[in-house]
């Protein structure tokens, strides 16, 4: 029975979707225009030129992913050898030879599908690494320390000579790409604007023309205004590849081609439902698919229709409300006197923006200052926010108004 034989593989499904993690290639969309522009850029490197990119977008929109992407389609279609990075946000390295070092200790450490590749990067470092024991690398860290280079332009050299041993033998260097992930706590740091100008001023001089070396930064907004306003020529030294929200398609794609893998068919109706809660957020994209796929894998069924995608976007609620809001948050919605106010915006049919005249004329008077504290206190924690015209007020995203409202809805219920 052809039920049977997809119960047997059904139990052993892995859920696709993981709204913590970069998404994997495979599973990746969107963002063509960005690719383009850093497919462009990699042509200019490969013509011995050294480029600066800046993946710039809010927390969350998909930064890692974009580059993730951007260096395995780069090392297929133009054999540039890729690293990726990580740099440990706000808790990583805050002086140039801490960043420096950090950099060159993740790159001895890379690893790699291709064993020849991982071969040559530890001949290459052979000096400086003790211990080689199923993968494991000991980095001599004192001798390393020594040998490392101290400014932007000695960097370049100290990369152009490590890019040249990673293609000896080979015919032609097709370049590097580094990508520097979770910059925040260097980027925020004054030597981090001077150690990218010493790049590309080496680079732009005789000596240095011919690198061939892509360098990726990762950022926000906010890691980026203060590079910028450290030294207003890096707006011209790093070109920006903003990463914003999804388009409706493409979520629309993601999920059909996500499910249609493990052969589950998703209705129109169903999609539209997704699509318009996620409303372009990625990482609300794969929330929602991931519990969709955990309430379905048990039961089997085939095909995602209308009622199944609004048991998903109900559970994918819950679960980004828990995550968003800590304890004493957490305990203030679920205070009985605020219930009875999320109640009330339930009764309301908002959706995702509404007006706090209407929530005030539909409680009593003597409540009206309880309600404004209530909107407050939303409000600071970021599930609401104010609108242009007085007294409307928006919530962050549809998963969040969800969230609340059913937290009133419960206590219409149980009342
Ligand atoms: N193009 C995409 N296709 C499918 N899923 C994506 C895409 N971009 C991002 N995602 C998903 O969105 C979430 C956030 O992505 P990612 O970690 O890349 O964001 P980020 O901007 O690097 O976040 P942070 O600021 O926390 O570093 C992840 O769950 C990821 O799987
Ligand atoms: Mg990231």
């Amino acid at each position: 029975m052809p039920g049977k034989e997809k119960s047997a593989s059904n139990d052993g499904l892995m859920n696709p979707f993981n709204p913590f993690q970069p998404v994997k290639p495979i599973n990746f969309v969107g963002r063509t225009d960005a690719l383009k522009v850093f497919f462009k850029k990699v042509g200019e490197v490969q013509n011995n030129n050294v480029r600066i990119i800046f993946i710039r977008g809010e927390r969350g929109i998909g930064k890692t992913s974009l580059a993730k992407y951007a260096r395995v389609m780069a090392e297929r279609q133009f054999g540039i050898i890729g690293f990726h990075l990580f740099l440990g946000g706000r808790t990583g390295p805050k002086t140039k030879t801490e960043f420096i070092y950090s950099v060159v200790e993740k790159m001895i450490q890379a690893k790699s599908a291709v064993a020849s590749l991982m071969k040559r990067i530890r001949e290459y470092f052979e000096k400086y690494i003790i211990e080689v024991d199923f993968g494991i690398l000991n980095i001599k860290s004192k001798e390393l320390s020594h040998s490392l280079p101290k400014n932007g332009s000695q960097f370049l050299k100290f990369i152009q000579k490590f890019t040249e041993a990673l293609y000896k033998g080979e015919e032609e260097d097709k370049g590097i790409m580094l990508i520097l992930d979770e910059l925040d706590s260097v980027g925020l740091t004054p030597f981090f604007s001077d150690f990218i100008k010493e790049i590309n001023d080496t680079s732009a001089s005789e000596d240095g023309s011919n690198h061939r070396i892509l360098l990726v930064l990762c950022g926000t907004d906010f890691v980026y205004n203060k590079i910028i306003k450290e030294s207003h020529r890096m707006g011209n030294i790093m070109k920006v590849i903003d990463v914003n929200i999804l388009e409706e398609n493409e979520v629309k794609l993601f999920y059909k081609t996500t499910f249609n893998r493990l052969q589950i068919e998703i209705l129109n109706d169903a999609l539209d439902l997704f699509s318009d809660y996620v409303n372009g957020s990625p990482q609300l994209m794969q929330l929602v698919g991931n519990v969709t796929f955990d309430w379905l894998n048990p039961r089997e069924p085939n095909r995602i229709n209308y009622q199944i995608a609004s048991e998903g976007v109900k559970l994918a609620s819950e679960e980004w409300g828990k995550k968003f809001l800590n304890r004493n948050q957490y305990e203030f919605l679920n205070n009985d006197e605020y219930k009875y106010f999320s109640s009330v915006l339930y009764t309301m049919e908002t959706e995702i923006d509404f007006s706090e005249e209407e929530l005030f004329n539909k409680i009593s008077p003597s409540l009206i200052n309880k309600a404004k504290n209530y909107l407050e206190f939303l409000s600071d924690m970021g599930v609401i926010e104010p609108l242009r015209e007085k007294g409307g007020w928006k919530f962050r995203d549809k998963l969040l108004s969800v969230y609340v409202q059913n937290i009133g809805f419960i206590f219409l219920k149980t009342k």
